[in-house]
């Protein structure tokens, strides 16, 4: 990083700013971002040495390219032009495929890849056009006719279509595995397994897996892990420091953070690895629109703060909803009652704002009196915006059943004050109990 901030002997390193509520499982938080293989172009001198929250601050830009303009300015292109053939001869060099033609590599998507590779601590990242592509991406890569992918019981939804339909038509055979395996899984890696995916907590019903264990199985078969992350991020949890190949996000939901934007990105732990899913994306055309990109980079200078007010207001919630008596349980790893808590210590640095309750078996007529007696929490499919939302869970496809028989509801938490949040709830309690 070419300026005089962090240079002259100043160092960051001792900062004693902390992720407020979150806990340290190892020690004093410092950000743990020794293994980044840089990238030319990508890094930025002595950032090494910074707090993340510092980190995301100048991550992906470089005011001095730009009239010192402090974002980056959104470049529409699909075409560069060069000064003669030499210059276009080693542009088409570039092993990033950089400035060569809009699509393959743009002003910002270079610079969000650059920063969620280093965000994430991997060798580089590879921007989509929404989550679920990122999601897809390593299926696509890994993917081989007559292979068999292992894929977590309580992945995304919209992953099942997808394995159940195109990569079923490409003669991929996917396996769902209980997402409570831990080790267990090495005895369902076969010869012919090419994937497996995880999701960590779980989409819906937020278990909590076992990624060392899984990752140690997997590596002594020689087979590569992808995780889908978008629930923690690099913040919260760094599955490439815990050996995973890929760690994909929905950049749509904390990243972005004000529902107005719908990205993902893909980010590998090893050069090998990046190389495979970017020739991957390219050849499938993958891009990003440019306003994206760039509300995309702007969500990561706050990204900390917002996760922090919104886990700590979730867990509020939480716990007055734990002590309701219409709740059968509350799913959320962050609760010392939750079967997912101990790993969650273990691995993770804090808890997103979202998580799910069972209520207990009630009348249709009782629950839409609940959901509806609610101001505060509309009916939305999205999460990790600065606004609340509640989200009716189908676990109807799943193999590994959860005990409780009432309606799931997922809870996203925003940036309002927790206390009006509860109000509302007991708002709709008040309305559940007349409608009975
Ligand atoms: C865990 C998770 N992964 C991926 C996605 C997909 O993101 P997008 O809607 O941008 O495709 C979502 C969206 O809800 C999600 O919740």
């Amino acid at each position: 990083m070419h300026n005089s901030l962090f240079s002259g002997g100043l160092r960051l390193t001792d900062w004693p700013y902390g992720l407020g509520p979150y806990h340290a499982p190892d020690g004093p938080r410092k950000a743990r971002f020794d293994s980044f293989l840089p990238r030319p172009g990508v890094r930025k001198r002595g950032m090494t040495d910074l707090h993340t929250h510092t980190r995301l601050v100048h991550l992906g830009r470089d005011p001095a390219a730009h009239q010192g303009a402090v974002n980056p300015p959104i470049v529409r292109t699909s075409t560069f032009i060069y000064a003669g053939l030499e210059a276009y001869r080693a542009a088409a060099q570039d092993p990033d495929y950089k400035y060569r033609y809009g699509r393959l590599g743009n002003p910002l998507s270079c610079a969000f890849e650059g920063a969620m590779a280093e965000l994430d601590g991997g060798a580089g990242a590879v921007v989509a056009a929404s989550g679920l592509a990122a999601c897809v991406l390593p299926f696509l890569a890994y993917a081989r006719a007559g292979g068999h992918m292992l894929v977590t019981d309580s992945v995304y939804l919209p992953i099942r279509a997808f394995a159940a339909g195109f990569l079923r038509r490409a003669g991929v055979e996917v396996e769902y595995y209980d997402p409570c395996i831990g080790a267990g899984i090495g005895d369902l890696i076969r010869d012919n397994t090419c994937l497996i995916y995880m999701e960590s907590p779980g989409f819906g019903t937020f278990e909590v897996q076992d990624v060392p264990a899984i990752v140690a199985a997997a590596r002594a078969r020689g087979v590569p892990t992808a995780i889908d992350n978008t629930w923690a991020g690099p913040l919260l949890f760094r599955p490439l420091e815990h050996g995973v190949d890929v760690a994909v996000q929905a950049a749509t939901k904390y990243i972005g953070g004000h529902a107005d934007v719908n990205l993902g990105a893909a980010v590998a732990r090893e050069e090998a690895t990046y190389r495979l899913l970017k020739a991957t994306a390219v050849d499938l055309g993958y891009n990003a629109g440019a306003e994206d990109l760039y509300l995309a980079l702007r969500g990561l200078r706050t990204l900390p703060l917002r996760l922090r007010e919104s886990g700590a207001a979730a867990l509020q919630v939480a716990q007055w909803l734990e002590g309701r008596a219409e709740v059968a349980r509350v799913l959320c790893p962050a609760l010392p009652p939750d079967p997912g808590h101990a790993l969650w210590r273990r691995d993770f640095t804090g808890a997103a704002g979202v998580f799910s309750f069972f209520l207990k078996p009630l009348p249709d007529k009782a629950l839409v009196a609940f959901v509806d007696a609610l101001a505060l929490f509309p009916v939305g499919s999205s999460w990790g915006g600065y606004e609340s939302l509640l989200q009716p869970q189908d676990l109807s496809a799943r193999q590994w059943r959860l005990p409780e028989t009432g309606p799931l509801l997922r809870l996203q938490i925003g940036l309002e004050d927790p206390a009006d949040l509860i109000e509302d709830l007991e708002r709709g309690f008040a309305a559940l109990a007349r409608a009975r």
